[in-house]
């Protein structure tokens, strides 16, 4: 019933999660051995009911020791003591200066992949792009794009480790490793970006490694989410109609931005554990169970977003769960906003008649949701 992992449901999930929403709204995967929530009112609830629903996916016997504890796995009241911090020191960036630095680099990429007939915009535009925006952000200097590439995936390949068990130990050492670069750069005696700052600002808030396994985790959702959010979001609004990619000119950022990421979210699940005995749409859920929320399928829910299945890029997406809701709200959502607008805008501007070439090949996970090539020729405007 559930395989998202079935070519049908690579090329196109929403067929299943429409089906899934329909039929078994509340549904128990036995393979999986989780339950799978599908309708939007059902993903807002588990998100915002902490005490019930938390996020220590230890309880339901996924094994993470406590050295690569992070704000991921912190529930209130211990979460919101770094949570704050975290999104102090995010405000306090330097964000005029990122947006310019920002705009030359997607600039660059652009450039140097339309002097090709036909390019690879993840390997060429998104990836970079993203990998730019996350190591300035973080203000992390010896990282190599090569390098956190190839953690980065390990770490994808593991969301799926619930489906294909081996793919679990090389994402924790990969993870290690990651979190090793960005410990580095903690103790360095440099204080830029957010890194510098949490060192400034977060002693006694909690232990250094949950602080540094937190900061790996922004550079690791800085990355991988980011450069498929930008492939999914051109090859949207390039699939929806010609004069789409026009139109962003003339639409309102915030509207179409948020669009995009209701309709071609990379971000598909986030996984909740129950504390007590619950119910979810009449079923009784036991403690210690593992809940999936399918948001990429809440995000396609007619019941909240009428023709949920059309790109509109007026739409009011308020309701949308592309970044959660509830506690653990992402605390990236304006980096990844800043990217989508910035990339997507300057080839709206610059690269208006930028046209796919073939279909884009799918990354063969469930969690993270994206081409793992998309071949297009982006042509500039003379
Ligand atoms: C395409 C872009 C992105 C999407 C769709 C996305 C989505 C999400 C979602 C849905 C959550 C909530 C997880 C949950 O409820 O369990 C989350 C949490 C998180 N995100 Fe993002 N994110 C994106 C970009 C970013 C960026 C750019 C950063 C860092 C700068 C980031 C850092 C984090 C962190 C650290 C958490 C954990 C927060 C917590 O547990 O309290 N994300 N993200």
């Amino acid at each position: 019933m559930f395989d998202p992992l079935s070519e049908g449901a690579l090329r196109d999930p929403f067929q299943l999660y429409d089906r899934l929403r329909v039929e078994t709204p509340v549904y128990f995967d036995e393979r999986l051995q989780a339950w799978i929530i599908t309708r939007h009112r059902d993903a807002a609830r588990v998100l915002s009911e902490h005490q019930t629903f938390g996020t220590d996916i230890r309880k339901a016997g996924v094994e993470i020791p406590d050295s690569s504890n992070s704000i991921q796995l912190l529930d209130p009241p211990e979460h919101g003591t770094i949570n704050r911090v975290l999104v102090r020191g995010c405000r306090a960036q330097d964000w005029q200066q990122l947006r310019g630095s920002l705009l030359k680099e997607i600039s660059y990429r652009l450039n140097v992949a339309a002097g090709h007939h036909s390019a690879d915009f993840c390997k060429e535009v998104a990836a970079p792009v993203a990998f730019h925006a996350i190591t300035t952000f973080l203000g992390l200097r010896d990282a190599e794009l090569d390098a956190v590439h190839e953690w980065s995936t390990a770490i994808v390949n593991a969301m799926d480790s619930g489906l294909n068990p081996s793919a679990a130990a090389p994402g924790a050492a990969a993870r290690d490793q990651l979190t090793e670069l960005v410990t580095q750069e903690y103790h360095s005696d440099r204080s830029e970006g957010l890194i510098g700052w949490m060192r400034q600002h977060s002693s006694g808030v909690a232990p250094t490694s949950t602080i540094t396994n937190t900061l790996r985790a922004m550079l690791h959702a800085g990355y991988a989410p980011v450069a498929k959010l930008l492939a999914n979001a051109l090859h949207a609004v390039l699939a929806s109609s010609s004069a789409c990619l026009t139109q962003l000119q003339i639409c309102d950022h915030e509207r179409w931005s948020g669009e995009l990421l209701r309709y071609a979210t990379p971000v598909h699940a986030v996984c909740r554990v129950t504390n007590t005995e619950s119910e979810i749409g009449g079923y009784r859920i036991h403690p210690n169970q593992e809940v999936v929320v399918l948001l990429a399928a809440a995000n396609r829910d007619p019941e909240v977003f009428p023709d949920p299945h059309l790109l509109l890029l007026q739409r009011d997406t308020t309701a949308a769960l592309a970044f959660g809701c509830g506690p653990h709200y992402c605390p990236g959502a304006s980096l990844a906003t800043l990217v989508l607008v910035s990339c997507l805008g300057l080839i709206a501007t610059r690269f208006a008649r930028t046209r796919l070439i073939g279909d884009p090949e799918p990354l063969p996970n469930a969690v993270l949701r994206g081409p793992a090539h998309m071949m297009v020729h982006l042509i500039p405007e003379s």
